[in-house]
């Protein structure tokens, strides 16, 4: 069911029941984060592999503090800057976090969504919400309600609807590591807001070890493959027409072409990405091609899910 009722849904969770939650970066598929048979059925309705952990969502920083430990005073600086936002924070979690929420790890991913309608519904719970994109792993996150409705909806118990995800892509995932901040998934926060706001250096993870699962390669799928092509124009003139172009700009056109900017806006690229990769699968083509996109703020996390999404 899809509604406005946050009190409905505070009582849902109450529960230990699931509801879908909007937030400005992707829908979230909410639990109480305390409660382990809730959060053994977000793994199941996500059919998300259990050594994959999750973000625990507060209304606040200062009410995550309980949950987490050591926290280095560059990092608490940049939460004063961004939460609520867009950015994640992998920090040492304390005995109340549950171990199923980390997969067993030492340290949770804590974040302050930027969205009124579910930072109301946390300001009336007395729990944290585990919330992991509220899609089927491996399928392309949802940001609109009606998207969670038609991947999940029947198995769960409520939807809270808050509209369109204007951010449109996952928060950034960040950690402190020898003093340094160590970006472990790019997303709506880009590298160069975060070099702008600390003293600290700011580096892409590039490790080969993954410490965070969602680094692993195939995810973020459409049904149909997706081509990453230098020049689209010599693409498309090439012949191979047959597809679903995701256009930046104004510069290719066809009946097959979804605009995500008119004037290669990254922000307004970012916040349409996932519902055209959706619509794009509804279209009677072979496959989606889409140009690279320029790697400079948060065309960085773009470029990123379009990577993973092409990964055959
Ligand atoms: O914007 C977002 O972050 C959205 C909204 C709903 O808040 N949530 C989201 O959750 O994208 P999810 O589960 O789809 O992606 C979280 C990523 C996963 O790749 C997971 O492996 C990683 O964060 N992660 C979570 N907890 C972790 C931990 N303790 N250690 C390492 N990685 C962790
Ligand atoms: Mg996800």
């Amino acid at each position: 069911m899809i509604g406005k009722d946050v009190a409905l849904a505070a009582s849902l969770l109450q529960e230990g029941k699931l509801v879908a939650i909007p937030t400005e970066t992707v829908y979230g598929l909410g639990a109480n984060a305390l409660d382990t048979h809730a959060i053994s059925s977000i793994y199941s309705v996500k059919n998300r592999p259990t050594f994959n952990p999750l973000i625990l969502h507060f209304s606040s920083w200062e009410a995550a503090q309980p949950y987490v430990q050591d926290v280095p005073k560059e990092i608490a600086e940049l939460a004063a800057i961004f939460c609520p936002g867009s950015l994640s924070f992998l920090l040492p979690k304390t005995d109340l976090v549950p171990d199923i929420v980390t997969a067993g790890s030492d340290k949770v991913v804590v974040r302050v969504p930027n969205h009124p309608l579910t930072l109301d519904l946390l300001s009336h719970l007395d729990f944290p919400l585990a919330a992991p994109s509220a899609n089927v792993s491996n399928t392309v996150s949802p940001t609109t309600a009606e998207h969670v409705e038609l991947s999940i909806g029947p198995n769960i118990s409520y939807i809270l609807d808050g509209g369109n995800s204007n951010v449109g892509l996952e928060s950034t995932i960040m950690e402190c590591v020898n003093g340094e901040i160590i970006i472990l998934r790019e997303g709506g926060v880009s590298k160069e807001e975060l070099a702008a706001n600390t003293e600290l250096a700011v580096k892409s993870y590039s490790g080969n070890t993954i410490s965070t699962p969602g680094q692993l390669g195939k995810h973020y799928a459409t049904r149909k493959p997706l081509v990453i092509v230098k020049d689209l124009k010599t693409y498309l003139a090439s012949g191979k027409v047959d597809c679903t172009v995701l256009a930046f700009d104004e510069s290719v056109e066809g009946e097959n072409c979804i605009y995500l900017s008119r004037s290669y806006d990254l922000n307004e690229i970012a916040s349409n990405l996932f519902a055209a990769m959706r619509l794009a699968d509804t279209h009677t083509t072979s496959h989606i091609a889409v140009a690279q996109i320029k790697e400079e703020g948060i065309g960085r996390a773009i470029a990123d899910r379009l990577r993973r999404a092409s990964t055959k």
